[in-house]
């Protein structure tokens, strides 16, 4: 795909390129009212929700399933208050994670930052009314357009391997199997800049979080603005994790920096145009 990388490269930081691109994609009043309008009646989209987020395991999954246990109960409200996990909060560097995390810690931390909270009724055309499976973070128009995926490492109760979350189905479906640490390295550039240090950076990890934004049902509904809701809802869902790690008293830290392409080829969606990864986290 890359041609000239000089080029790419020049392009990348040509701040006019972007300007023009931000114009483009800002929701004023006109291309609100000209693009945005619905291309189709939408309600039939809502029918096939439940089908339409199975797609992406449907795609690459050998379907072993694991159940994902944990339900909400009143141990969970923390005696910790919100506003101390808000001032505790902090990317902790990689050298300083533990490596301690285990199934109970997973299941807890996926349940409550990015599970069902809440049932709602929904009506449309074609049915009358349907529950609607509603979770603890907000999404852009009930898309709920971004995957959480995970790369397990060491997290006792787990076998090491490539996972989807499906929330509405309250389990990990397995992606792929297990990666040596130089294979996981071959994703980030952290350790490339860094040769002198390589294994060290990855050995206190013991989850890779990707969050994968599917743009197939949002696009249809949304045009471009589905890129700015991805992106907004990936960020609510990091919030999520960060506050629940550190209420569970263990460590985390968001990453911008990794190779999409490398990523998304362990995820088997390299190929899938409609998914794409926008932001990875580490626990540990
Ligand atoms: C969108 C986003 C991307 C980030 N990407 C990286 C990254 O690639 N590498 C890194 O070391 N930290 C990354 N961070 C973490 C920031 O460096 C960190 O949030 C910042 O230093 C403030 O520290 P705090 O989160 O402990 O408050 C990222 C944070 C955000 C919000």
């Amino acid at each position: 795909m890359i041609h000239n990388p000089i080029k790419d490269h020049l392009e990348f930081f040509d701040f006019e390129l972007f300007y023009e691109r931000l114009l483009e994609d800002e929701s004023r009043s006109q291309a609100w009212r000209l693009h945005h309008l619905r291309q189709e009646d939408f309600s039939k989209h809502i029918m096939h929700r439940k089908k339409l987020t199975k797609s992406f395991v449907e795609k690459g999954a050998n379907e072993t399933e694991i159940p994902v246990k944990y339900s909400f109960t009143e141990d969970d409200f923390f005696e910790t208050s919100i506003l101390d996990i808000l001032h505790k909060r902090r990317s902790i560097p990689l050298y300083e994670m533990s490596n301690n995390w285990t199934y109970q810690d997973l299941e807890k931390l996926l349940s409550l930052s990015a599970g069902i909270s809440h049932q709602k009724q929904e009506s449309h055309k074609e049915n009358k009314s349907e529950d609607t499976a509603l979770r603890v973070y907000p999404s852009g128009g009930l898309m709920y357009s971004v995957n959480l995926c995970l790369y397990s490492r060491n997290v006792s109760g787990l076998p090491d391997g490539m996972y989807y979350y499906d929330a509405n189905q309250s389990n990990l479906k397995k992606l792929g199997g297990a990666r040596t640490d130089a294979e996981l390295e071959e994703m980030f550039p952290m350790t490339d800049f860094n040769l002198e240090s390589k294994t060290k950076e990855i050995e206190n990890i013991s989850v890779m979080m990707f969050l994968v934004v599917d743009f197939e049902r949002s696009f249809q509904k949304y045009g471009r603005l589905a890129y700015r809701l991805g992106l907004l809802e990936a960020g609510h869902i990091a919030q999520n994790i960060q506050l629940i790690s550190t209420a569970i008293n263990r460590n985390s830290h968001p990453y911008c920096g990794f190779y999409a392409d490398r990523v998304e080829e362990e995820l088997g969606i390299r190929k899938d145009k409609y998914k794409h990864c926008f932001y990875t986290l580490f626990l540990g």
